[in-house]
């Protein structure tokens, strides 16, 4: 039997190069040679303010992308989180597990709360005026969407890998209260693209929520913007690539392009040391762009029969809801919660 994998993307943002290098790159690779489950986490979306028509229109997109990236829905199933209600299910069981502290200390939850905050004092916005429990419980639901499969890898980029660590220890702790039930899931980062920075900051990740969309290349960027945001990206005030001495945006830069080229550390370090960054920026630009133009060119494709995306995902959803039954019944056995 193959291991199973189980990886998700929020649809609320724009999917960029960082979500690519970091997960789906090695979503695809995967598929395979494991029993993939790829899931579009929308239950997660809402754990702050979505725009409803706007985020229904994301899940589809989010799909879409998948597809476009390279993932077979004849080998991989693609699934949508809130379409599988034992996703919710086995979530409020695994909360009543864990423990508040475990939750208080997770890095990502004191960012986006942080962050929720500031949004709420600048908008003013009194519905808002609050951070939400579902931040808080945010990694208790990612963890059932994982240990609901059983899945042994979880491939992600490196910002997860606290919600992954969280996720053994709320298995292990379930298995040690009520018995063998889980796998315990091991993390599978990519060797390089784990962590791409900000295009304008190289100080802070790469991300779908950045205030500023210089600090993206979204996966469905016009060629012509995603150049422009290489171009001016922020380097240092060296003049060309030293490799004895990389500052943080030029090491991203060089990142961004071995992860897309695969090129092995002693062809990029003599391929770029001494180059000047104008010319490094080039060559990074028209490598992404080089993946970009027919991803975009699949997607269009992809999208062009909306009822193609909705039939992949209700064909993974039948071909996965047996095995998230199974494990919720046997949780509710051990549990001692009522089944017939
Ligand atoms: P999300 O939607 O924020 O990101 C999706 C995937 O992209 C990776 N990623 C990055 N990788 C490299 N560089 C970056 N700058 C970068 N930004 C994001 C993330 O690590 C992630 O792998 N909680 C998860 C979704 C989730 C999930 C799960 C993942 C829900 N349930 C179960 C795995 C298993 C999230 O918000 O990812």
């Amino acid at each position: 039997m193959k291991q199973r994998v189980f990886s998700g993307v929020q649809p609320s943002g724009h999917l960029h190069i960082g979500n690519y290098l970091g997960a789906i790159k090695n979503f695809v690779k995967l598929q395979h040679d494991y029993e993939c489950i790829f899931c579009v986490v929308d239950l997660h979306a809402i754990t702050v303010y979505q725009d409803p028509a706007e985020l229904k229109a994301k899940i589809l997109e989010i799909a879409a992308l998948f597809l476009a990236a390279g993932i077979d829905p004849k080998i991989a199933s693609l699934i949508v989180q809130s379409d599988v209600a034992a996703h919710a299910e086995l979530a409020w069981m695994l909360t009543c597990v864990t423990p508040i502290g475990w939750l208080q200390r997770m890095t990502q939850f004191k960012a986006k709360a942080a962050q929720w905050r500031d949004k709420i004092d600048t908008e003013q916005d009194d519905q808002l005026a609050s951070v939400g429990d579902g931040l808080l419980q945010y990694p208790v639901l990612m963890a059932a969407d994982i240990l609901l499969y059983q899945a042994h890898i979880v491939p992600v980029g490196d910002d997860q890998a606290q919600h992954l660590e969280l996720t053994r220890d709320i298995a292990q702790r379930f298995n040690s209260l009520y018995g063998d039930t889980f796998v315990v899931p091991a993390t599978k980062l990519p060797s390089v693209g784990a962590r791409v920075m900000g295009l304008d900051d190289p100080a802070k990740k790469m991300s779908k929520s950045a205030q500023s969309a210089n600090s993206y290349v979204g996966l469905l960027d016009p060629p012509a913007t995603a150049k422009k945001k290489i171009m001016r990206a922020v380097t240092d005030t060296q003049p060309a690539v030293d490799f004895d001495n990389l500052g943080p945006g030029v090491q991203n830069l060089l990142g961004i392009f071995q992860a897309f080229s695969e090129w092995p550390d002693d062809r990029m370090r003599n391929h770029f040391h001494g180059k000047r960054y104008g010319d490094l920026k080039k060559e990074v630009a028209e490598m992404v762009l080089s993946h970009l133009e027919p991803f975009q060119e699949r997607y269009r494709q992809i999208t062009a029969d909306p009822s193609y995306v909705a039939g992949v995902l209700r064909s993974g959803a039948e071909r996965v809801s047996p095995i998230a039954n199974d494990t919720v019944r046997t949780v509710k056995q051990r549990m001692g919660l009522y089944t017939e």
